[in-house]
């Protein structure tokens, strides 16, 4: 702390402008912003930016689909993703978007660079092309059966059946999944950076602390294998940065994304006094740290530097990768239901306990990390609520009734005291080696110190005998004075509660360079009323998200499907069995009603001939509940009972639907006769 400041510019990854922030996202940006907000907390000069990452093809492509233009829906959902970022509290020095002048500058500043010193060569290269839409296809667009297995509709670089890996013109009757059409071959011409050429640069950046060892032994294999020639380029029909002196060539995605990173600071630049070349000058003695996930390693290890160092910039201090998220032990999915937007957490919990949750199983490794509901339901209620907010709760009542929110003038147990400063290095050092979950079990153990400290003393037995006011306000003033040190240091973990606590205790907590204060209790000083500080998370609350989160998949998930299906080859063929095994129900509707809260449902009441059952259909844009009300229908007897936030749906009523957009919904009917509780097959 009494060491120099330092002044360094930290990033998160640009999210893709194609769709929500969710929690896996989260991960990183709440990683990044604890780290950065301890950077501050210790007095150093911290900038974190981010960006939209705006250009590409799925985007592209997402905009068409929506009948608008990209510039619209990045912007959209760049404001979306603001909103997100701003109600978990990433504190972010500038926020940009990588489809602006400053990146269109610096990219094509970066590439004249590096064609100016011959590390860009030409080359013609054949590739699947959508002769329907007039366009190459990334070979993610391309879907055929496996030349393997012979499984059916595969991606176009692996199949998730037999685990081949191959490229997309081996699949056999390879389709194109933007038009349905057979992709045709084509060649054109594309630029490449030549790798290669930085090999030694590149063996000495990694070889360095700059990567942890896991990184680094993925990068040796990179090595041992050869640096291949980057395809930094990309055919019109794209929305992206035209290559200059090109004909109609763009920059690929992956090129201008991180060049981002310079366009978003150089934004901040013009807004404030910062200088740009003392962060990404050659010679630049600040220090510059990106977090990313370790799927995106390779860009970031190897391109990134690469550019960085041909353009004539300075290269990263480090790169920390982090794992994945899963959802209760699986991976994050729309079919799973365990793909949990950042607006389905708001929707129903606090951002910090998320923040605490994700900081308690942190640590500096690669590896991946759970989100249990159940674990963190309980986690977060036993540690910030049942022992550090406890400690404010237990004193605060008696400094406010009995002393007018006074603190007394000196604390009982200096010796206390002292034992928590002494603790501030391990627990800063944890945070700086970003050993977050480390740094929580050291603060625990303290807080865990600070409650036994306050059942020894017993203060509200203290609390009757009026000769003992003293002690009562000291004991008291102790306990306030750790709890408020356990709020610094939890501070960039929690910034809502720290700042619900500094005005509580009239100290600052949160803001640049409180560590420091760390060694001087507050005494002889003024403190506010206690309200409560934090809730207790209630479990059904995060049921609640789950269950949201469970409905997205059901009612948006069948309706994105039906667009490719019109242009999608008939699923894979069954067995007569095991289309046996669909028990399919003629049904009366014996009511209809709206749902208050949903937009796309209507609660159906179904006779079965003998049985009733609720089922949720999402059929409210097609039809008016009355309008059902004694219709026939078929419905899905078997299908597993869901969970909805609404209620039990027990089944599934068929329709046929056509495009989304056209609001084509229609429900199968059948001929006149057929009674309730029928077995249809
Ligand atoms: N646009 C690129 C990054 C360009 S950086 C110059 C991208 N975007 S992304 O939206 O797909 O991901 C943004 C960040 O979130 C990445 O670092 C990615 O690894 C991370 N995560 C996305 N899903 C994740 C999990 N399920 N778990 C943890 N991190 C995840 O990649
Ligand atoms: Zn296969």
């Amino acid at each position: 702390m009494t060491s120099k400041p330092r002044t360094m510019l930290i990033t998160s990854a640009l999210p893709y402008a194609n769709g929500p922030i969710h929690l896996g996202h989260l991960v990183e940006y709440i990683q990044t912003d604890i780290w950065a907000r301890f950077q501050r907390l210790c007095g150093n000069h911290a900038i974190y930016v981010c960006a939209e990452d705006a250009h590409g093809t799925p985007i592209m492509l997402k905009a068409r689909n929506e009948n608008i233009a990209p510039e619209t829906l990045i912007e959209r959902i760049g404001t979306e993703h603001r909103r997100d970022f701003s109600d978990f509290n990433i504190a972010f020095d500038n926020y940009y978007t990588t489809h602006s002048e400053e990146n269109r500058y610096f990219a094509e500043y970066i590439f004249e660079q590096l064609s100016t010193n011959g590390h860009i060569t030409k080359r013609t290269i054949t590739q699947a092309f959508d002769p329907v839409e007039q366009m190459f296809l990334p070979d993610r667009f391309i879907r055929g059966s496996c030349p393997r297995c012979d499984a059916p509709d595969q991606n176009g670089d692996n199949c998730e059946v037999c685990g081949a890996t191959y490229v997309p013109t081996d699949l056999t009757d390879p389709v194109s999944v933007i038009s349905g059409a057979t992709p045709v071959s084509k060649n054109s011409e594309h630029y490449f950076v030549q790798l290669a050429d930085f090999d030694g640069m590149l063996r000495e950046w990694t070889g360095s602390d700059r990567l942890q060892s896991e990184v680094r032994n993925k990068l040796a294999e990179w090595f041992d294998a050869g640096l291949r020639d980057w395809d930094i380029s990309r055919d019109a029909p794209y929305f992206g940065f035209e290559i200059p002196g090109s004909n109609d060539k763009f920059f690929y995605v992956w090129l201008d994304a991180p060049i981002g990173y310079m366009a978003s600071f150089r934004n901040l630049c013009d807004k404030s006094d910062l200088d740009f070349d003392s962060f990404w000058g050659k010679d630049a003695k600040t220090e510059l740290y990106h977090f990313v996930g370790k799927d995106i390693l390779y860009f970031h290890t190897l391109f990134w530097p690469a550019l960085l160092h041909g353009g004539g910039f300075r290269t990263p201090t480090a790169v920390f990768t982090h794992g994945f998220l899963t959802i209760n032990g699986q991976k994050m999915s729309k079919s799973r239901g365990t793909f949990i937007t950042a607006r389905a957490y708001l929707d129903h919990l606090e951002p910090d306990c998320l923040r605490y949750y994700f900081a308690a199983r942190l640590n500096n490794r690669v590896e991946d990390i759970d989100f249990n509901v159940d674990d963190f339901v309980s986690r977060v209620n036993s540690d910030l609520v049942g022992k550090v907010v406890n400690i404010a709760s237990r004193c605060a009542g008696f400094i406010e009734k009995r002393f007018s929110g006074q603190l007394s003038a000196r604390l009982p147990d200096p010796a206390l005291y002292q034992h928590f400063v002494d603790a501030n290095q391990v627990i800063c050092n944890a945070y700086e080696g970003r050993e977050f979950s480390r740094a929580i079990r050291e603060i625990m153990a303290l807080a865990d110190q600070a409650n036994q400290y306050i059942n020894a003393c017993q203060p509200w037995v203290i609390a009757r005998d009026e000769n003992r006011d003293g002690e009562l306000q000291a004991i008291c003033t102790q306990g306030l004075n750790l709890f408020r040190i356990l709020m610094i240091w939890l501070a960039p973990v929690v910034p809502a509660l720290a700042e619900r606590s500094a005005a509580f205790l009239r100290c600052p907590i949160g803001e640049n360079g409180t560590l420091g204060n760390i060694p001087s209790p507050l005494t002889d000083h003024q403190i506010e009323p206690f309200n409560r500080l934090l809730n207790r998370i209630e479990l059904r609350d995060a049921q609640a998200m789950m269950d949201q989160t469970q409905m997205i998949e059901q009612i948006e998930e069948p309706a994105a499907s039906t667009t490719h299906l019109i242009d999608e080859p008939v699923a894979e063929q069954i067995t007569i069995d095991e289309f046996a095994k669909i028990d399919l129900r003629i049904a009366r509707v014996s009511s209809a009603e709206t749902v208050e809260g949903a937009d796309r449902l209507l609660r159906l009441t179904l006779d079965l001939g003998g049985e009733t059952r609720q089922v949720f259909a999402g059929i409210k844009a097609a039809y008016a509940p009355d309008a059902l009300v004694g219709r026939h229908v078929i419905v899905v007897a078997n299908l597993a009972p869901r969970k909805m936030r609404f209620g039990v749906s027990a089944g599934m009523i068929l329709a046929a639907s056509g495009d989304d957009d056209a609001g084509g919904i229609f429900l199968i009917e059948p001929n006149q006769g057929a009674e309730p509780g029928m077995r249809v097959r």
